[in-house]
């Protein structure tokens, strides 16, 4: 009961998910989520894309959806449309960009007008925990695909689409992050992107393509969008400013025909993404996206290195890892039998915290044995006594030898 004798508990929705916990503050290892790098935020960069911004035209904030309509303003939809073409071969005009809040709120407005309780998707089998839960929430039925070093097996996928269409079933999409995956980093193959691509067609199953990390590829060229082969609409692409700027720019983009785009801004009731942050972040990357993108790539590639050598170094062969061609995490699989939800706990006792496999899972009991680390946030420093006292708990714990 609150303080003021009001009894909320049988006044809220019944569909709602479990209570919040009070904010707790972050550990002192932080290796979990998807923070980027501090040192790499543009503050000089920002102030000086703000004092230009503000100096415009003032109905910008004073009006909703001044500048460009509900899709976003137009210097920001340019840009995502020069970066799409220069970086991830993809054709597209401002009228397919739709900005919005992070790309969180992309995969929530394409479930919403696509998704009913009951319906089927499909996801890599290992997969970003947020769209899972996105699925789980709606009742959706959530099939897996396995993964191999080339990402998404294609072999695996056609076969559960025949199953599927065996019992009458049509997914309502395939959602792929194809570039740099979360969590396992892998990077489908070009021929693996026109398989998909082929299925797509075959079993009449969209493609969901989420882009969220491919700007953080550490070489200099690499497989371009899956969206960049299709020429019949059969991709719905999304990316983010989460990775390359930071979570706190809360600023994503949907790339999308009329016929997908109109239904998306009908369900899009927010009144508009935040204009400041659209203004400077245009401004900010329209004159220096290129520079910004090396320095941080470089940033991610030395800090994934530092992670790696951390853990060879205090963990020894008991685990293993791939090292990804780029993003900011590696997926680690611990010895056969150790479930990492066990180990959470003690490690957050000594301000150590991780991702547990599970969250990141179409199975979750399959991941029980992996742990997700980010090395974006922490210092070289940081990374590496983070994980000298991560396997001091680990081996308190029995769960290293
Ligand atoms: C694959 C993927 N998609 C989307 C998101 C959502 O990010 P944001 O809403 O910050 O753009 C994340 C966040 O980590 C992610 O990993």
């Amino acid at each position: 009961m609150s303080g003021n004798g009001l009894d909320y508990s049988a006044l809220f929705n019944k569909d709602l998910p479990p209570p919040a916990g009070r904010w707790q503050g972050h550990p002192k290892y932080n290796f979990i989520g998807g923070h980027s790098d501090p040192d790499k935020v543009p503050t000089e960069g920002f102030i000086e894309s703000a004092d230009r911004v503000f100096h415009g035209d003032p109905r910008n904030i004073s009006m909703y959806n001044f500048s460009g309509g509900p899709q976003g303003i137009l210097p920001l939809r340019e840009f995502v449309v020069d970066k799409l073409g220069r970086h991830r071969g993809i054709e597209t005009t401002i009228d397919d960009v739709l900005i919005t809040g992070g790309s969180g709120q992309a995969i929530e407005l394409i479930n919403e007008i696509l998704l009913e309780p009951g319906d089927t998707a499909i996801v890599e089998a290992f997969s970003f925990s947020g769209a899972l839960g996105n699925l789980r929430r709606r009742g959706v039925n959530v099939v897996g695909i396995n993964l191999d070093g080339d990402g998404m097996r294609m072999d695996h996928l056609a076969e559960v689409l025949e199953g599927l269409r065996d019992k009458g079933v049509r997914p309502k999409y395939i959602y792929t992050i194809p570039t740099l995956q979360n969590p396992t980093g892998t990077v489908l193959t070009m021929e693996r992107r026109h398989q998909l691509l082929a299925l797509s067609e075959q079993y009449g199953v969209p493609i969901f393509e989420d882009e969220c990390y491919a700007d953080l590829i550490f070489e200099g060229e690499y497989e371009n969008a899956i969206r960049s082969m299709d020429d019949t609409n059969r991709v719905l692409h999304i990316g983010s400013f989460s990775k390359t700027l930071g979570p706190g720019t809360r600023l994503g983009y949907v790339v999308a025909p009329w016929e997908v785009m109109s239904r998306l801004l009908s369900r899009k009731n927010d009144a508009g993404t935040g204009v400041m942050d659209q203004m400077i972040v245009g401004d900010y990357f329209n004159n220096h996206y290129d520079e910004h993108i090396l320095d941080v790539r470089a940033a991610l590639q030395r800090k994934c290195d530092v992670l790696g050598s951390a853990l060879r170094e205090s963990f020894g062969p008991s685990v293993e890892f791939d090292v990804p061609r780029g993003g900011m995490y590696l997926w680690v699989k611990l010895p056969d039998g150790v479930d990492s939800r066990a180990l959470e706990g003690p490690a957050l006792r000594e301000g150590i915290a991780f991702n547990p496999g599970p969250d990141w899972s179409a199975d979750p009991a399959a991941a029980a044995g992996y742990i997700r680390l980010c090395f974006a946030l922490p210092s070289e420093a940081e990374i590496r006594e983070g994980v000298e006292k991560l396997a001091d708990v680990f081996r308190r714990e029995g769960a290293l030898p």
